[in-house]
C-alpha cells in the first residue's frame, strides 16, 4: 500500500515509517517539522535503504495535502502530526485546538475530496482520565482531565460521526500508553526539543551528564513502591501495532478503537532501576513533590488487540532502556558535532 505519515519524522511516526517500508509498504512521509527536522528524514532512508519522499508541509494546509494524496496515489494515511505536551496545553489551549482538531479536519477533509477513506488515529490513554477500574479497557468512560486529551478525544469524535455519515471509511483509533525506546540502529528515538517533561527521555538526559539529577514527582502513592505506575510500551511494538491495524482495516469497514500497551504496570523506581543496571551506573536523583494533574497508576487491558490484530507487546523495560541507550549515545554525538 501507498501510506501518508503526518508527522512522519516524529517519534512514533518515523519508527513505524521504518517498519513499514521494511514490511514492504509504500511510505511518504509529510511533516512541518515544529517538533522534529529534516535530518530524520536521511536517517529513516539510511536504516530502510529506501528513498522515501517527505513533504514538508502543515496538516491545516488542505489543498497542499489533496496534492500529496493524488501525486502519491496514497491509499491510507496514518495521522500522527499533533501537539503532545500536556503542560502547554493548559497554558496554550488554543494553539491546541488549532493543530490537533482543526488540523485533522482539514487532513479528513483533503482525504474526503481525494477519495482516501482509510485512517489510523494518534489518540492517547489520555482521553480516560482518572481511572476509575484498572487496567483501562476501551469501554472505559471518557473524561479526559486536560486539553491536551480532550483534542485527542474530539478528533476521536469526529472519526466516529464521519463513519456514521460515510460507512465506506475504515478507521482505527489508537489509544496510545507510554511509548519509549528506540530503534534497534540508534539512529532515531524520542527526540524532544528542550527539557524533556517525559520520564524516560528526561532519565536518558540525566545518565547522559546533560541534566543533573532526576526530581521523582512523588514517592507516597498507593503503589508497590510508592511512585508512579505507568505502562511502557516499546516504540517499535507500536510501531507493529499500526501496521496490525492497517492490515485489519484492509478487510474491516467502520470504526474501532485498540488500546496499545503492554499491559504492565512499571513504576519510576522500576524504570530508572532498570536503566541503572543496563548503564552500571547510579542515576542521580530526589524525591520531589508529586506533579499536578498526575496519576498513581495508568495501565492498559491490551486483550482487544491482542485478539482482534492479533498484535502483542514482545519487548520488554530491558529492551526500551538498551534501545534508548545506543539512541542517546547517538544523540550526544550528533550534540558535539554540532557545536
Ligand atoms: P512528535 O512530536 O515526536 O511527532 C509529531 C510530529 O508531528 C512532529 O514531527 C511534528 O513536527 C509534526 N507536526 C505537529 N503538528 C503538525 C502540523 N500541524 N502539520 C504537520 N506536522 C505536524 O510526537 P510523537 O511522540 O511521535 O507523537 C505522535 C502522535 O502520537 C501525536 O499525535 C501524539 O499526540 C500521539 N501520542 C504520543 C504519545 C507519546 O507519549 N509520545 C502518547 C500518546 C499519543
Ligand atoms: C511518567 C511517570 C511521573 C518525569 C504523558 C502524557 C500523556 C502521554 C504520555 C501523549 C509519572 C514520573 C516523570 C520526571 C517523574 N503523552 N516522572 N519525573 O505523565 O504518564 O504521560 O506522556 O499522549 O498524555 O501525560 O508520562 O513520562 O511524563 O511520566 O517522576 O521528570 O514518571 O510522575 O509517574 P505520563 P511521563
Amino acid at each position: 500500500m501507498n501510506i501518508l505519515l503526518t508527522g512522519g519524522t516524529g517519534y512514533i511516526g518515523s519508527h513505524t515509517a521504518v517498519l513499514l517500508a521494511d514490511a514492504g509498504h509504500t511510505v511518504v512521509l509529510f511533516d512541518n517539522f515544529c517538533n522534529s527536522n529534516k535530518t530524520v528524514s536521511a536517517r529513516i532512508n539510511q536504516i530502510t535503504g529506501h528513498d522515501i519522499p517527505c513533504v514538508e508541509g502543515d496538516v491545516r494546509d488542505t489543498k497542499l495535502l489533496v496534492k500529496t494524496l493524488h501525486e502519491f496515489q496514497i491509499d491510507a494515511v496514518i495521522h500522527f502530526a499533533g501537539l503532545k505536551a500536556v503542560g502547554e496545553s493548559v497554558r496554550e489551549p488554543l494553539k491546541y485546538f488549532d493543530n490537533n482538531v482543526a488540523g485533522s479536519i482539514s487532513l479528513l477533509e483533503a482525504m474526503q475530496k481525494a477519495s482516501v477513506k482509510t485512517i489510523v488515529f494518534s489518540s492517547s490513554a489520555t482521553v480516560y482520565g482518572k481511572p476509575q477500574y484498572l487496567p483501562l479497557d476501551e469501554a472505559h468512560p471518557l473524561n479526559p482531565i486536560n486539553p491536551y486529551g480532550r483534542t485527542k478525544l474530539q478528533v476521536e469524535e469526529i472519526l466516529q460521526d464521519l463513519v456514521k455519515s460515510d460507512p465506506s471509511w475504515r478507521v482505527a483509533l489508537l489509544r496510545y500508553f507510554n511509548p519509549v525506546g528506540a530503534h534497534d540502529s540508534g539512529l532515531i528515538g524520542e527526540d524532544p526539543n528542550g527539557i524533556p517533561n517525559n520520564l524516560m527521555p528526561y532519565v536518558m538526559q540525566v545518565a547522559s551528564g546533560k541534566l543533573p539529577h532526576l526530581n521523582i514527582f512523588g514517592n507516597d502513592y498507593d503503589t508497590k513502591d510508592g511512585t508512579g505506575e505507568r505502562d511502557y510500551i516499546h516504540v517499535m511494538d507500536l510501531a507493529q501495532g499500526h501496521l496490525a491495524a492497517l492490515n485489519y482495516l484492509q478487510d474491516h469497514l467502520g470504526c474501532e478503537i485498540f488500546n496499545l500497551g503492554t499491559g504492565i504496570p512499571v513504576s519510576v523506581l522500576e524504570l530508572v532501576g532498570t536503566y541503572e543496571k543496563v548503564i552500571g551506573k547510579k542515576i542521580p536523583s530526589q524525591i520531589a513533590s508529586r506533579r499536578e494533574g498526575d496519576l498513581a497508576v495508568c495501565y492498559a487491558d491490551t486483550s482487544k488487540a491482542n485478539h482482534t490484530l492479533n498484535w502483542y507487546a514482545l519487548k520488554d523495560v530491558h529492551d526500551m532502556c538498551t534501545s534508548g541507550i545506543r539512541w542517546q549515545t547517538f544523540r550526544s554525538s550528533l550534540e558535539g558535532s554540532r557545536e
